[in-house]
């Protein structure tokens, strides 16, 4: 179980879908006592995602919600999210995109990790379109989702070079070292000033 210290720390959901190895290191900052938030609810779209595994170990309440029908989907998760008296959500490699009515009812209180200096490389395949292009670097941003695919105002962003004979793969690796840097500081700003 998380410790808190107080009732000073935020109750905070992440949706993943895959692998969660941003969800891992937020609930390992969400223990220290200076971190401004508790994670408190997990939500996958995936059944198999490999993220769920830490939501288990750390006891966090987990729900699979399958996202084939938006509407439906996004009704359990609302109910989640008010059970468990959510303040903040984070997208963390959740690969669904919202619909504008939740994402009209959470303004402000969702942001997202996404694998680019946004704005360029919005959507998928960031990595390889960026050595593509001949980018000198890449790196990762977090911002407020907004209705605009990985528009929202950025929080903060770290730049990571690219390097002679990066392949996406070898840049992934690095620029998702810099994402566990990233997110907790970025979720504790936006928390102070909540
Ligand atoms: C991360 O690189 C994240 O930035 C990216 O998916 C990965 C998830 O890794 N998100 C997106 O591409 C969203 N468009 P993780 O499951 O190990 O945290």
């Amino acid at each position: 179980m998380q410790k808190l210290t107080g009732n000073k720390k935020k109750n905070v959901a992440v949706f993943i879908s895959g692998n969660g190895s941003n969800l891992k290191n937020l609930i390992n900052h969400s223990l220290k006592k200076k971190s401004k938030f508790k994670v408190c609810l997990v939500i996958s779209n995936n059944s198999k995602a490999k993220g769920l595994y830490f939501a288990k170990k750390f006891n966090i309440k987990n729900k699979i919600i399958k996202y084939s029908n938006i509407k439906i989907a996004e009704k359990k998760a609302i109910l989640e999210l008010k059970k468990n008296n959510i303040k903040l959500i984070c997208l963390a490699g959740f690969m669904k995109i919202l619909s504008k009515s939740f994402i009209k009812k959470f303004c402000g209180k969702i942001i997202n990790i996404h694998p680019s200096l946004l704005p360029k490389y919005k959507g998928l395949n960031t990595h390889q379109r960026a050595i593509n292009n001949n980018e000198r670097y890449s790196g990762c941003s977090v911002h407020y989702v907004n209705q605009k695919l990985d528009s929202g105002k950025i929080i903060l962003q770290k730049k990571v070079k690219i390097l002679k004979n990066d392949t996406s793969k070898k840049l992934a690796k690095r620029i998702l070292k810099q994402e566990h840097l990233l997110f907790p500081k970025a979720l504790n700003k936006v928390l102070s000033s909540l």
